[in-house]
C-alpha cells in the first residue's frame, strides 16, 4: 500500500503541471523593454514587458526574491486598456482578469501590457509567468515609433496614485501608439551630483541598468553598465526635460550647458541621428500666477551649440506657459493627474504641428 503513495503523488503534480503553461522568462516572445538587470529584475519606473497571448483564461506572474518587499505596483493594461495597478511580491501572483476572459467569452488573442510604476520600489524579479492550459504566446510585434524620454520627478510621475503610468512622457507614447520607454529620476541632477538622495546625476546613470536606487539596496547595490542594444527596437525619438534639480543645486549655468552638451554629445555615439527633443522648463507656477524660471535662455544655448556642431536634429521645445497652478499640487509644484494630461495634449499637439502623428493602430492588435 505504502509503495503505492509515490505514484499518486506524481499523479496529481502531473495533472496540476499540464494544467498550466509556465512561461520562464528566457521565453523568446517575452517582449522585454525599459531596464532589467540580469536576475531578471526592473529597474526605473516604466520598465516591463508585453506578450500577445493567444487563448488567455487566467496569468500569475511568479517574482524571485529581488522583487521589493513587500509589495511592487504594476500597471497592468489588457489589449490597449487603461493601466490598473496590481500590487506583487515574491513568490505566486494572481493577475486579475475580467469575468469574460474567466468565462472563456474572450477568445482571439490578447495584448497583455505590464511594468513598474513607481520612481521606487519598482523591482519586479520575473522568474515565470503562469498562463491557463490552452494558453501559448504569440509574437508581439513592436511599435515602429519608439520614444525614449529622459528626466527627474516632472517626468517620472512622482506624487501621482499611478507613478509613471499617468504621467505625460508615457501618456504621449501612448497617444502615438508608440513604445515608450521613460528614464526619469526624482530630485536627480543632470549634473553627475549628489541630489536629494541621489548618489549620481542623470548623466551618469542613464548609461546604467539601474536607476539611483541601487544606493538604498542591499542585496544589489552596485550599478551595471546598459546595453543599448537591448533596446530594441532603438528609440526613434528622444525628449529631455530636466535641469530643475540642477538649478535647486546651484549648478551655474555655465557649468549646466556643459554638462548638457556634453551629455547629448554622449547620447549620440547611440542615437546616430534620431531627432532629440529638448524641453525648456515649465517652471514653478505660484499661486498669484507668476512661475518661477530657471536656465532661461541656456536651453536655447545649447540647443545653438549642438547645431553649430552640425547636429542638425535637434530641436527645442519651448514649454513656456503649459503649466499653471491649476495644473500642480499646490504643496509641491508637480503637476497633478489633469496636470499631465494637459502637458501631454500640449507637447502631442508641438508634435503634430511639426509632422509626427499617432499611428492610426498599434503595430500588434
Ligand atoms: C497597492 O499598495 C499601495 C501601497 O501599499 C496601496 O496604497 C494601494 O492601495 C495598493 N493598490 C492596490 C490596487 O492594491
Ligand atoms: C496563482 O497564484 C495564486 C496565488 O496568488 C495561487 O493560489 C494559484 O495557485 C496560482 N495559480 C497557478 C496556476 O499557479
Ligand atoms: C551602498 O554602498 C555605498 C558605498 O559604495 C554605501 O555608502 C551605502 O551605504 C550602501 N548602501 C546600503 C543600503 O548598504
Ligand atoms: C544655493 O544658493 C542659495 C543662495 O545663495 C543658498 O541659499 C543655498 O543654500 C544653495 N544651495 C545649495 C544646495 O548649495
Ligand atoms: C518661449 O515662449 C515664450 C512665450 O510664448 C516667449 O516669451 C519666449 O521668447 C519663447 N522662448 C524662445 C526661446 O523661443
Amino acid at each position: 500500500m505504502l509503495s503505492h503513495f509515490p505514484l499518486l503523488g506524481l499523479l496529481i503534480l502531473g495533472t496540476m503541471a499540464s494544467a498550466s503553461v509556465v512561461i520562464p522568462h528566457t521565453h523568446p516572445l517575452i517582449y522585454f523593454h525599459g531596464r532589467w538587470d540580469s536576475s531578471p529584475g526592473t529597474w526605473w519606473a516604466g520598465s516591463g514587458f508585453k506578450l500577445h497571448v493567444n487563448n488567455l483564461k487566467s496569468l500569475n506572474l511568479t517574482l524571485g526574491p529581488h522583487t521589493t518587499a513587500p509589495l511592487t505596483s504594476v500597471g497592468v493594461s489588457l489589449d490597449y486598456g487603461e493601466f490598473i495597478t496590481a500590487n506583487i511580491s515574491e513568490g505566486a501572483n494572481a493577475i486579475d482578469l475580467p469575468e469574460s476572459f474567466i468565462a472563456g467569452e474572450k477568445t482571439g488573442t490578447t495584448v497583455v501590457r505590464i511594468n513598474v510604476e513607481g520612481w521606487q520600489n519598482n523591482r519586479m524579479n520575473l522568474e515565470s509567468i503562469v498562463l491557463n492550459e490552452g494558453a501559448s504566446l504569440v509574437q508581439y510585434i513592436p511599435s515602429d515609433l519608439v520614444f525614449q524620454f529622459i528626466g527627474d520627478s516632472l517626468s517620472a510621475g512622482q506624487f501621482l496614485p499611478k507613478g509613471v503610468d499617468q504621467a505625460w512622457p508615457f501618456l504621449v507614447g501612448e497617444a502615438f501608439k508608440a513604445e515608450h520607454v521613460v528614464n526619469a529620476q526624482p530630485g536627480a541632477a543632470l549634473t553627475d551630483i549628489v541630489s536629494y538622495g541621489n548618489e549620481h546625476g542623470v548623466s551618469f546613470q542613464f548609461f546604467r541598468t539601474e536607476d539611483t536606487g541601487y544606493f538604498y539596496t542591499t542585496d544589489h547595490n552596485f550599478t551595471t553598465p546598459w546595453n543599448f542594444a537591448r533596446d530594441k527596437p532603438a528609440a526613434t525619438h528622444l525628449v529631455i526635460h530636466i535641469g530643475a534639480n540642477d538649478a535647486s543645486q546651484n549648478v551655474t549655468d555655465s557649468q549646466f550647458v556643459e554638462v548638457y552638451t556634453t551629455f547629448i554629445a554622449r547620447l549620440r555615439t547611440i542615437y546616430l541621428g534620431q531627432p532629440i527633443f529638448l524641453f525648456t522648463p515649465w517652471g514653478w507656477p505660484n499661486p498669484d500666477g507668476t512661475v518661477n524660471q530657471y536656465y532661461e535662455g541656456q536651453y536655447e544655448k545649447i540647443v545653438d551649440l549642438r547645431h553649430a556642431a552640425g547636429d542638425e536634429n535637434i530641436f527645442l521645445v519651448n514649454t513656456t506657459g503649459w503649466v499653471g497652478w491649476d495644473d500642480v499640487f499646490p504643496d509641491n509644484q508637480h503637476p497633478t493627474v489633469p496636470g499631465h494630461v494637459h502637458i501631454a495634449e500640449q507637447f502631442q499637439a508641438w508634435l503634430e504641428n511639426r509632422g509626427l502623428h499617432p499611428r492610426e493602430r498599434w503595430a500588434t492588435q
